[in-house]
């Protein structure tokens, strides 16, 4: 066995190793994505933050090279199959491969909680363009990098929404169950390349456009049923993430991953 002639110490931290990763976060500009994108360069992996945010993406990357570490930002919309492709092209210019896709990038924030009957046809549609066409067209983009590695991790951003069926966004609760069908059926058709394809479903993030916005005391109000009573934060995601980016999870693909401070069990 490989492990037989290291310190147990070395063998737990190669597990869990993202040193000299490269990884591509679509909606790195700005929320979540942003601490996504941070911490996974504090960690040692070379970040692509990507976001139709190309302002956001780049100052994101700025600040993570001031800080010593490695990333660039690009503006790109994921529903754009022109975009996503030149997004990869440009990932693998600057850094030779892609190891892992996190996509973390949807219409959330900006979409106003009405009743279903109200949501205009329009919306309901870009919903679709951006939260499902998007993902399928980042995987399709980075699928033949990591299939001719023969290994590559995809972590798509769902929400714990679709356990408990929260009200108020149809189109986006339903874009999020759509990411985990996704998930599952696409982790069958890249198994064979030992690609690993998870995702994860969050509860109600306290991200900085969630402040910024009149959602803010509603999120920090929505405790209710919690085994840890408090507001969740960006950084709670952060370890389902690169716990499903890292050769800890190899065996695992398909599965979502429910990280909500105990609300919903399933
Ligand atoms: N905050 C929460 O309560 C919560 C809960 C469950 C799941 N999530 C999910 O977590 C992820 C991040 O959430 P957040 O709170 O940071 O959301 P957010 O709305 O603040 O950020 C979304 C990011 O995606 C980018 N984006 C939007 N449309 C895009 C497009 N067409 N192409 C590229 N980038 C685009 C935005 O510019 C932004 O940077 C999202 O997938 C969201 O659905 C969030």
């Amino acid at each position: 066995m490989a492990t037989q002639n290291k310190p147990i110490s070395q063998v737990a931290t190669d597990r869990f190793d993202l040193r000299g990763r490269v990884v591509v976060i679509t909606g790195g500009g700005k929320g979540i994505g942003k601490i996504y994108a941070r911490e996974f360069a504090h960690a040692g992996a070379k970040v692509v933050a990507a976001d139709v945010d190309g302002e956001g993406a780049q100052a994101v990357a700025l600040d993570i090279v001031a800080d010593g570490y490695e990333a660039i930002g690009l503006r790109c919309d994921i529903s754009s199959a022109a975009n996503v492709e030149a997004m990869a092209r440009a990932a693998l210019e600057k850094f030779g491969t892609i190891d892992v896709l996190v996509n973390n990038a949807s219409l959330m924030s900006v979409l106003p909680r009405r009743d279903w009957m109200e949501i205009p046809v329009e919306e309901w549609d870009r919903v679709m363009e951006v939260n499902l066409r998007g993902m399928f067209l980042c995987c399709r983009a980075v699928a033949p990098t990591m299939k001719a590695n023969r290994r590559g991790k995809i972590v798509n951003i769902s929400s714990s929404r679709v356990w408990e069926g929260t009200p108020l966004r149809l189109h986006y609760t339903t874009s999020k169950a759509g990411v985990v069908g996704l998930t599952r059926a696409l982790a069958r058709e890249l198994g064979e390349y030992g690609i690993n394809v998870n995702a994860i479903t969050p509860g109600a993030t306290l991200s900085e456009t969630q402040v910024a916005s009149s959602s803010g005391n509603y999120l920090a109000t929505r405790v209710d049923g919690r085994s840890f009573q408090r507001a969740q934060m960006p950084e709670d995601l952060v370890g389902a993430v690169m716990f499903l980016s890292t050769q800890a999870s190899d065996f695992i693909t398909g599965q979502t991953i429910n990280v909500d401070g105990g609300k919903a069990m399933h």
